[in-house]
């Protein structure tokens, strides 16, 4: 009998990029998925280290994981992504029901650390996707595909140059191979990945450097695929390659998620970003003038050490001169090894509480009036599976808005026409066109 493999997910899309590389590698090694933990011969946890609360996620599973493993010791449990990366060992001297950790550029060496347990957070310098078998076929219409990894901006309070390593980008010829592979497997949408994707430059099949823009024009002429999107993106990297792209390219979907974090010049500069609040509603200005309909997301972080009441109401105005589509906002979270850790006064928990609810009030309401502005349009809706309701289909509109109706289920997979009739509280509800 084929053996199980359980994976958990947390953290980015990257994480779940991963993760199905995963299965990919495990599946070769004779392991078949299951979403089951208590039938698993072998567990993953993939994890994320972004905030502690993240972090300390795993801790907990694992604790919930220990009785599986007491009561079958053959289970392996491992420790997967960007906290096995930074806290590999410790890991396994906290929990003993762990049997190995294995950093996120390191995971072609799986199968070895399943047999033989331990640590391995090495950054080799080849492409480790190359060295991992493909992906088990996919069902959905939507797949993502890592274009690029790793970072070298090294936000002040950011993790991610620490748990992924440097910034390194996967050749062009490879990256097509796995997005016409996708194409053939069904796939219609494809969302390239990086931590930094706009810093994309990988050698392209002529030797050449491929910019992200190169890339996605190359991807556009691939048959059957009719969607596509990036994510995520630093202003910085925002070339005029890239912006023109989004004029010219109708498949490129328009949606952009481009973190700004602060709406302050002195916490821009604290946090090591790089640029001022202006060249931020700059850039948008050029965005919006490639393409018009363009909605834009964010991340933004509230309680930055020092941030003033002052200073966040910058943000606050930011976020309205913006007006976001939808967009992430997150308490400052201290992580040890990062520069900002320590330093500065740190802002108390009531306050950061009291201006994520402020920013989050201007965020919901921009994101609800968005969202209401559907109500009477007609918009393209990439079907993906069944809805809740009998006969219904559930799909994405153009703006990643979920859009429900009635439908037959083959157009699974097809992008249908929609009138929009309603606006619920987190999705579209409408009619198919004739
Ligand atoms: N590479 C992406 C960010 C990845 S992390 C980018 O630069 O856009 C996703 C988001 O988590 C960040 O944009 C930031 O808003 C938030 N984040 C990162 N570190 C954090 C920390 N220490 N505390 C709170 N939020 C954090
Ligand atoms: Fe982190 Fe900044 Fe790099 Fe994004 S750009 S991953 S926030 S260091
Ligand atoms: Fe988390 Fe690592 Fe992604 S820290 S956000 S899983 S890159």
């Amino acid at each position: 009998m084929a053996k199980k493999l359980f994976v958990k997910t947390y953290g980015c899309q990257m994480n779940v990029y991963d993760s199905e590389r995963m299965h990919g590698v495990m599946a070769a090694e004779g392991y078949e998925p299951t979403d089951r933990a208590e039938e698993a011969d072998l567990i993953l946890l993939n994890t994320c280290h972004i905030r502690e609360k993240a972090a300390e996620k795993v801790y907990s599973e694992l604790g919930r994981l220990k009785p599986l493993k007491e009561a079958r010791p053959d289970l392996k449990i491992g420790v997967a992504g960007c906290v096995a990366q930074a806290e590999g060992e410790e890991i396994l001297r906290r929990q003993p029901a762990v049997d190995f950790a294995v950093g996120p550029q390191a995971y072609h060496r799986l199968p070895a650390l399943v047999a033989n347990g331990g640590v391995d957070t090495e950054f080799p310098l080849e492409d480790k996707f190359l060295r991992m078998p493909a992906a088990p076929r996919r069902r959905a219409p939507t797949a993502f595909l890592t274009v690029q990894e790793g970072c070298d901006k090294f936000c002040a309070f950011c993790v991610v140059p620490y748990t992924r390593g440097a910034e390194v980008s996967r050749p062009a010829a490879r990256l097509l191979g796995e997005a016409r592979a996708l194409a053939e497997q069904g796939v219609r949408e494809i969302t390239l990945l990086g931590q930094n994707v706009n810093a994309y430059h990988g050698e392209g099949p002529d030797g050449g450097d491929w910019t992200l823009a190169r890339l996605l024009r190359e991807i556009a002429g691939i048959e059957g695929i009719e969607r596509l999107r990036y994510t995520t993106s630093h202003p910085n990297d925002m070339s005029d390659d890239l912006i023109a792209a989004h004029g010219e390219l109708e498949k490129l979907m328009p949606y952009l998620h481009l973190p700004v974090q602060s709406g302050s010049d002195r916490v821009l500069k604290a946090m090591n970003r790089r640029h001022r609040a202006d060249d931020y509603l700059a850039l948008i200005e050029r965005i919006r003038a490639a393409r018009p309909d363009i909605a834009l997301s964010g991340d933004f972080i509230v309680g930055f050490p020092g941030e003033t009441e002052a200073e966040f109401a910058q943000t606050l105005a930011l976020a309205e001169a913006v007006g976001y589509g939808s967009a992430f906002t997150f308490k400052y979270s201290s992580r040890p090894g990062t520069p900002a850790a320590g330093v500065g006064e740190q802002v108390p928990e009531p306050v950061k509480d009291e201006r994520l609810a402020r920013l989050n009030a201007v965020i919901s309401r921009d994101q609800k009036a968005f969202q209401t502005s559907m109500v009477g349009r007609r918009l393209p809706v990439l079907v993906e599976k069944a809805g809740r309701l009998d006969g219904q289909m559930v799909g994405k509109s153009p703006w990643l808005h979920a859009v429900h109706f009635l439908a037959p289920a083959e157009t699974a997979g097809q992008v249908v026409m929609v009138d929009v009739v309603e606006s619920g509280p987190n999705s579209l509800s409408g009619r198919l066109a004739a």
